[in-house]
């Protein structure tokens, strides 16, 4: 979810709508916002996306120059208007991120006094909480205080109320929220590109601090309830702006950067004039004394971080343990001091993620973060930050955030088979050269494009698809069967393609389209194998290969996406881009909403 805030000399309502359009990407299942109206609390609400708030404005526009703005990726309840927020009584109104893990408890006891909820979610018992400290006698920012300290769970929460014409309460704890300090004028927001509208004067809140905000001031206090200061930052969030240009959808337009997105991660790790390594990024660890690589993902950030495993164990000997970053963290692994953890997320913010790094930080463990937004919360934790630098990126459906995660791993696994000893001067020449070429590979791969989308309108037909791999494609063929079930809602699955027998392959018949990542490699001869035990049973291959594959093993498959001929080592980023096209193309021909897949975000800020 994402939420905004504004205390201001001018109105506000339009302002709330479109800050609220910078944290769609937080969640689109309904948008809200409340004003202080001549003195009393009003709200618009809509369920589904943002435009539907914005018709609802334009018939029944809000006064008001204190306002807050929520943009809802449902939890608890359905994404109806009703459980939409703003929460609001008579005398507050509240926006929420996060969870309130105790509000069945807090709701027992507040019914016993008469307080009771009109909603299914567990945001509304704030109001409620605070409504009740208020109906005692507590002033506004005395009753947010006392509510918020029964609070268990993951919160960012915004408040206004009744009769305060100037005053916006604010409480973090494990959900960012920042601070924008504007001419006259305050802002609260979930993150610095929903501020940016306004000002580039941002302090994020820390854990556990609570905010006092007029259009003059704010005050930030700590859980104890002392002032504090925090710094404040000149943020560039600003020129993070985009459109969607030529293409039809954010995501294509996203494929389409690959090329560049994915030169300027290369330009970071490689002097292309003396064609040596050089990291630019100060590290707060030694790549030598590592004894071991802990990565924690989520979605695809978590499928690159699968195939970066391959690279370091073979190109730096280093071993890795990779998890998603939900079950990473309570399966409480044991990790060797001084190990490295690295955590892999394109906007930063993923709650899950972020849950993961304060228990390596407890464990002796130097965090190190791949992120595309540099402001954002993991970066801000991380020891040493590798940018992906790839521009904002709109599509929920990850496209060059993943292919410019696999290049830093890819450029980062050669920098530690260097500093370990792993890999001899020829050896790093080699490599350098595959990655030198990756740019030009992409651009290359997107000129399949035409080909693809024409397998694509026969993948329409399909209702189930099996993506098999093998070695650092196997994670490809995962996130080739994710982007498509996310985008198509085609079920999809992916696996190793020496699992096949192992189960999946009693799903083979004529109906289910196979499809195989097999450009030619050292495996090559096992996947020929996967490939005749699915044609013996009647199975329809669609093979993603080269132009050397395509001789080879061609003739099994019913269809072929050929892509350039490289170095295996950058094979499994060339062929990322086939399986975006594939899926892109599928879900367009379907009629889906590409950018915005139902039930999904594009951020996903509760754990
Ligand atoms: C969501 C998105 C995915 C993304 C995942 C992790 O589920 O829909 O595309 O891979 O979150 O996001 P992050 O920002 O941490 O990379």
């Amino acid at each position: 979810c994402g939420i905004i805030g504004i205390a201001g000399r001018e109105p506000v309502a339009d302002r709330l709508v479109s800050a609220l359009a910078r944290l769609e990407y937080r969640g689109y299942d309904s948008a809200g916002i409340a004003t202080l109206d001549h003195g009393t609390i009003q709200r618009r609400r809509a369920p589904g996306k943002l435009v539907n708030l914005a018709n609802r404005l334009s018939l029944e526009p809000l006064e008001g120059l204190t306002g807050i703005g929520h943009t809802r990726w449902a939890t608890h309840g359905a994404a109806t208007e009703t459980n939409a927020h703003p929460h609001a009584t008579p005398r507050v109104a509240v926006v929420h991120n996060g969870i309130i893990e105790n509000y069945r408890s807090l709701l027992v006891e507040l019914a016993v006094d008469g307080y009771m909820p009109t909603t299914q979610t567990d945001s509304e018992v704030v109001a409620l909480m605070v409504t009740r400290w208020m109906d005692l006698g507590l002033a506004p920012v005395a009753a947010v205080q006392a509510s918020v300290s029964r609070l268990q769970g993951a919160f960012a929460l915004v408040f206004l109320f009744h009769g305060e014409d100037h005053l916006l309460v604010a409480a973090r704890q494990g959900s960012p929220l920042a601070i924008g300090y504007g001419a006259g004028e305050m802002f609260l927001g979930s993150d610095a590109l929903a501020l940016s509208l306004f000002t580039d004067k941002v302090t994020y809140l820390e854990e556990g601090d609570w905010a006092v905000v007029t259009p003059e001031s704010a005050d930030i206090r700590s859980r104890a309830g002392a002032s504090v200061n925090r710094v404040v930052h000149l943020s560039n969030a600003s020129s993070n702006i985009v459109e969607k240009g030529p293409y039809r959808h954010f995501m294509l337009k996203e494929i389409h950067e690959q090329p560049d997105a994915v030169s300027r991660v290369v330009g970071q790790f490689i002097d292309r004039g003396a064609g040596t390594l050089a990291v630019h990024t100060p590290l707060s660890f030694d790549f030598a004394a590592l004894p071991r690589l802990t990565v924690s993902a989520c979605g695809t950030a978590y499928l690159a971080g699968a195939v970066g495993k391959y690279w370091f164990e073979r190109y730096a000997r280093l071993p890795v343990d990779i998890d998603v970053a939900s079950e990473f963290r309570y399966r409480q692994p044991p990790l060797e001091p001084n190990g490295l953890a690295m955590f892999i997320s394109q906007s930063g913010e993923t709650a899950d993620t972020l849950a993961a790094l304060p228990y390596c930080a407890d464990n002796g463990q130097h965090i190190a973060s791949v992120v595309n937004v540099e402001e954002s919360t993991i970066a801000r934790e991380s020891g040493s930050v590798f940018p992906l630098r790839c521009g904002p990126e709109i599509g929920v459906a990850s496209t060059k955030a993943f292919t410019t995660q696999l290049t830093t791993l890819a450029c980062l696994s050669l920098v530690a088979g260097r500093a370990r000893g792993v890999l001899s001067g020829a050896d790093v020449e080699a490599l350098i050269e595959a990655l030198n070429r990756l740019p030009g590979a992409l651009a290359e791969a997107l000129r399949a494009e035409p080909d693809i989308a024409e397998i694509a309108r026969r993948l329409t037909k399909a209702r189930n698809a099996l993506f098999l791999g093998r070695g650092s494609l196997f994670p490809i063929a995962l996130e080739g069967a994710l982007k498509l079930k996310e985008i198509s809602y085609i079920h999809s699955e992916g696996y190793a393609a020496g699992e096949l027998k192992h189960g999946p392959i009693a799903l083979v018949d004529e109906t289910i389209p196979v499809i195989v990542i097999a450009p030619s490699d050292e495996l090559t001869e096992k996947t020929i194998s996967n490939m005749q035990e699915v044609c013996a049973r009647g199975g329809r291959i669609i093979l993603i290969t080269d132009a050397q594959g395509a001789e080879t093993h061609g003739a099994m498959a019913a269809e072929i996406i050929v892509m350039p001929q490289v170095h295996p080592f950058i094979a499994p980023i060339v062929a990322a881009v086939a399986i975006q096209l594939l899926a892109y193309h599928t879900a367009v021909q379907l009629g889906a909403d590409v950018d915005q897949p139902r039930n999904l975000a594009k951020s996903v800020t509760v754990e």
